[in-house]
């Protein structure tokens, strides 16, 4: 038997793999693919105070090497969140994160402060990150600051475990880790998609409603890992790796760059059993490894760099550490 269990702060995951936000539906919709059981954790599409239409279509545009989407958050709400979808998914035998997003500060504090209530959630995912509303300018996903004041109003209004949801849109994502940490998250999860166009010449039109959108894929893999690792580095909470993973051997990249847990997304939405899957091949791959426990590989990446960063500590950007082992 090979251990898989990890911890992400307060909450023990009975794997590391978790879903996406956005790729599994809101609820237990997807979970005759993938028994719930068989996660270490679900996390919700993001749940917004008031319901959301979405953005014009077309939504979701298939490129080459990856998925664009531009689905503008769309949801009923947190009433009916609370109503109808989370009295089912209580019945679960997993870790529910719920995923919240918002346009502004408030919006993110009360969310917190109506998530705090609910027993059935075990954590909160603060969506920081969608490229896809307020035209791909979402402050709280470039400006530290801002990502630092919305979990901030969030921590006041809640004490369930926090994670913030960053963008891989920015020229320094320590800064952002380092920010959200110093603000009270719990974890962070790194990353949501990178802003990407499509363009179908012949028609001269652009392959989604609201001209750019998301880019998600395996194609993002090692952007996606570089994000993780910088954040392992950067901060002291866990990371949560997310960008591209499709298979064990993907996972297993993001723990030893410092992950502590990864989320499948993109590639649930080819094949939905995946999650349940991707435990088992995990569970096999270890086993043929010869390592007792998943939990030995995390932050185990031997990179070199350790005397470099040395040399260079002071200039704010990395600390001079090796990567903690959660
Ligand atoms: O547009 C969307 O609903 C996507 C959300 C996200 O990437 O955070």
């Amino acid at each position: 038997m090979v251990e898989l269990s990890v911890r992400l702060g307060a909450l023990e995951l009975r794997n590391p793999v978790m879903t996406a936000s956005g790729t599994y539906g809101h609820g237990l919709e997807m979970c005759h693919f993938t028994p719930p059981e068989l996660l270490g954790a679900l996390v919700s599409k993001t749940v917004t105070l008031a319901p959301r239409p979405g953005n014009p279509t077309p939504r979701i545009c298939e490129t080459q090497l990856g998925l664009l989407n531009s689905i503008g958050l769309e949801n009923k709400g947190i009433e009916s969140y609370l109503e109808h979808t989370l009295p089912e998914v209580e019945k679960a035998d997993t870790v529910i994160v719920t995923n919240a997003g918002g346009e502004s500060i408030e919006e993110y504090r009360e969310m917190a402060r109506i998530l705090d209530g609910q027993g059935a959630v075990d954590a909160i995912e603060l969506n920081l990150s969608c490229p896809n509303i307020q035209g791909g300018a979402l402050p709280f996903s470039t400006d530290p600051a801002k990502a630092a004041e919305v979990v901030a109003a969030a921590r006041e209004a809640t004490s369930k475990p926090l994670f913030a949801k960053l963008s891989p849109n920015v020229a320094h994502i320590a800064r952002m880790a380092r920010a959200v940490e110093e603000a009270g998250a719990d974890a962070i999860t790194a990353v949501n998609t990178l802003l990407g166009l499509s363009v179908d010449w012949r028609r001269r039109k652009p392959g989604l409603g609201t001209v750019h959108g998301g880019y998600s894929g395996p194609a993002i893999k090692p952007v996606a890992l570089h994000c993780a690792w910088a954040c392992a580095r950067a901060v002291e909470i866990p990371v949560i790796g997310c960008g591209g993973i499709s298979t064990a051997e993907d996972a297993l990249e993001f723990l030893v760059a410092g992950c502590a847990a990864v989320q499948l997304g993109t590639a649930c939405f080819a094949d939905p059993a995946l999650p349940g899957r991707l435990v088992a091949e995990l569970h096999e791959l270890l086993r043929r490894e010869g390592i007792a426990s998943v939990g030995d590989l995390i932050g185990t990446l031997r990179d070199g760099r350790e005397e470099n960063l040395e040399a260079r500590s002071g200039n704010g950007e990395e600390r001079p550490k090796g990567i903690p082992v959660r």
